[in-house]
C-alpha cells in the first residue's frame, strides 16, 4: 500500500506525544485520551470507537450507507451457531466464560496469573476447546474469525475494561512491552504504529487517512470490503506492521497479544461496538 517513496507524505507535527510518560498504565491512558481530544476537540470520546469515521465525514458517509446491509451480518449467524457447539463431554463455550449473559468482549485481554501470560479472547476459546477435548481453531480461520464476531455483536455496548493489576508485576511487564512496542520505529520505511496513528492521524497516507489508535481494538473483527472478509485485530497488525516493510508476528503471537493488551488498555471506557466494517 505504501512505498518507501511516500514516507514524505507524512508530516510529523510536533505536539507532546504520549510516549514521554514513564507513570504507570492509568496515567498513560489519561494522557493518550487527552493528547487526542486536543487534536480533536469535535470530535466526542465516544466516537473514537468509530475508527477514521469519527474524523472523515465523507467516509462517514459510505460507511453508514454500508451498515444498512451489515456485511459481517452471516458472519454473526454463522458464529451464533458455533457458539451452540457441545463438546465430547458434554459441555459448552457457557461453561468456560462464565456470566457469559453480561457480554464477554470487553474484558479481554486478560492478563491471566496462572500462566504468567495475557490472554485474548481467542486464545480463551482455544483454551477452553483443548480443555474439553477439542480440537484448536485456526487463528484467523473462519470459524474462529464468526465466533468472535458473534461474541463481540452480543458484547456491543459494554465498556471496555481491562486490568493491569497492581500486584502483578508480570502483568505490568506484558503491558510495558505492548507499549514499547507501539512506540518503536521498525521496517525499511523506520515507522512506529504511533508516528502513523498517533502523531500522523487524522493526515493521508496516499488515499488513506489515518485514524486515531485510541478505539483501534473495539469493532473487531472487521469486514474489509477490499477483501470481502472479515479480519482480526492481529491480522490488522500484521498489514500494517508489511506496511512499512518489517516482517510481521505470528498471529497470537506474544508481541502481538501484548500489544494488544496496552492498546485496548487504552481504550478502556469506550464500548465494544464489533464486528465493524471497513475499506
Ligand atoms: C505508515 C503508516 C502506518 C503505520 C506505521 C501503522 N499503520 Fe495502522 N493503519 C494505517 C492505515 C493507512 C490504516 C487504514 C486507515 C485507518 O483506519 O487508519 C491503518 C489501520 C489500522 C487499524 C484498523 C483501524 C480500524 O478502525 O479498524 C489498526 C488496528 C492499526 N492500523 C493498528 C496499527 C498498529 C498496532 C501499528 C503498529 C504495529 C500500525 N497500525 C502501524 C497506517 C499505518
Amino acid at each position: 500500500m505504501i512505498k518507501a517513496s511516500t514516507a514524505g507524505f507524512i508530516f510529523l507535527i510536533t505536539l507532546a506525544v504520549p510516549q514521554a510518560t514513564f507513570a504507570g498504565p492509568e496515567e498513560d491512558r489519561r494522557a493518550f485520551v487527552a493528547y487526542f481530544e486536543t487534536r480533536f476537540p469535535d470530535v466526542p470520546f465516544a466516537e473514537f470507537a468509530n475508527g477514521i469515521y469519527a474524523i472523515d465525514q465523507n467516509a462517514r458517509d459510505q460507511w453508514l450507507d454500508i451498515e444498512e446491509f451489515p456485511p459481517y451480518e452471516f458472519a454473526v449467524e454463522q458464529g451464533a451457531s458455533l457458539w451452540q457447539e457441545k463438546f465430547p463431554d458434554g459441555k459448552g463455550y457457557t461453561d468456560c466464560f462464565k456470566h457469559s449473559e453480561n457480554g464477554i468482549r470487553q474484558r479481554y485481554p486478560q492478563f491471566d496469573d496462572q500462566a504468567g501470560e495475557v490472554i485474548t479472547l481467542e486464545l480463551a476459546i482455544n483454551r477452553c476447546r483443548e480443555k474439553h477435548g477439542q480440537e484448536r481453531l485456526e487463528y484467523g480461520g473462519e470459524n474462529m474469525l464468526a465466533l468472535t464476531a458473534f461474541i463481540a455483536f452480543e458484547s456491543r455496548g459494554n465498556p471496555f475494561n481491562i486490568k493491569v493489576p497492581a500486584d502483578e508485576p508480570r502483568a505490568l511487564a506484558a503491558y510495558d512491552a505492548g507499549k514499547q512496542f507501539y512506540y518503536s520505529k521498525r521496517g525499511q520505511l523506520n515507522f512506529s504504529c504511533a508516528d502513523c496513528h498517533v502523531v500522523s492521524a487524522g493526515q493521508y497516507v496516499r488515499a488513506d487517512r489515518l485514524s486515531a489508535g485510541l478505539g483501534h481494538p473495539t469493532h473487531f473483527p472487521v469486514y474489509r470490503s477490499k477483501l470481502g472478509a472479515l479480519v482480526s485485530l492481529h491480522q490488522r497488525f500484521a498489514g500494517c506492521i508489511r506496511d512499512v516493510r518489517a516482517k510481521p508476528f505470528e498471529l497470537q503471537s506474544t508481541e502481538y497479544r501484548n500489544l494488544e493488551y496496552f492498546l485496548t488498555y487504552m481504550s478502556n471506557g469506550l464500548e465494544v461496538n464489533g464486528p465493524g466494517a471497513r475499506k
